[in-house]
């Protein structure tokens, strides 16, 4: 979702036909949540500010144009919203089959259920993708040219996690979590376009930068980009457990192999 409002006023709207009261300031997609609505999303979590940088989250509301996101757009009384209308549903399968055009068909975070991509194109009912790989090393063609090699270079310098910027999709959620989570201000996006990833202090491996290797980053991470070396190297754990202490608030997990 996103993070909560601390507005003590409250607001009634409709959200597919159910009837939900929350604080002013609360986001659609959050109020949906409270109605037991899951809207599609990549780009928002409950510990950051909403960004709107996915486009997965639209949905469609009476009396208003356009298809705005829910993640960014915020409630107001005696709102009728509508999540899964056909416009918005054919919206999100083509967003979703541009992702996947440019996602490695054999990402192996995607095949063991640790991709939150992965999830989303089957929830949006993506069945095909009709443009861009070659099925061999998934480069998509270029209109200028081939994309700049260092662009595509894993970042593996840090003993804990790796970054792989062929699966990432510059959501910035990495970004903000490392700004907003920890307050590090470790990441940065450079590029643009086919030719932009996330770098670290200035374009310094990660394990150089000012990372301070809390893992917030990785736990925001919707596409596999960013992945704990553990699980690479040894698939995804049976369980989990996450504890907070009080050095800082994003929670160290430890995984059962
Ligand atoms: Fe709303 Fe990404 S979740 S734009």
């Amino acid at each position: 979702g996103t993070p909560a409002s601390k507005s003590d006023r409250m607001v009634t709207l409709a959200i597919d036909g159910r009837e939900v009261t929350v604080p002013e300031g609360t986001s659609i997609m959050r109020a949906a949540r409270e109605a037991g609505i899951e809207v599609p999303k990549l780009c928002a979590n409950d510990m950051v500010k909403a960004f709107g940088s996915c486009r997965l989250c639209l949905v469609e509301i009476d009396g208003r144009a356009g298809t705005p996101a829910s993640c960014t757009t915020p409630v107001a009384e005696g709102l009728k919203v509508f999540t899964t209308t056909e416009r918005v549903n054919a919206i999100r399968r083509g967003i979703m089959e541009l992702y996947m055009s440019d996602h490695p068909a054999d990402c192996p975070a995607c095949a063991e259920g640790d991709c939150e991509m992965a999830r989303m194109a089957e929830k949006v009912g993506l069945t095909e993708i009709r443009y861009g790989r070659d099925g061999e090393n998934h480069v998509v063609p270029r209109i200028h040219g081939d994309v700049n090699p260092h662009f595509r270079e894993p970042d593996l310098s840090n003993p804990y996690f790796a970054y792989d910027p062929a699966k990432c999709i510059v959501c910035s959620l990495c970004v903000r979590a490392c700004a907003e989570v920890q307050g590090t201000f470790a990441l940065t996006v450079e590029g643009r376009g086919f030719e932009s990833r996330i770098a670290a202090s200035m374009n310094t491996p990660f394990f150089d930068s000012e990372c301070v290797s809390c893992g917030a980053c990785v736990q925001a991470c919707p596409t596999g980009a960013l992945r704990e070396k553990s699980v690479i190297e040894k698939g995804m754990p049976e369980w989990s457990a996450v504890t907070t202490c009080a050095y800082c608030g994003v929670g160290c997990s430890f995984k059962a192999e």
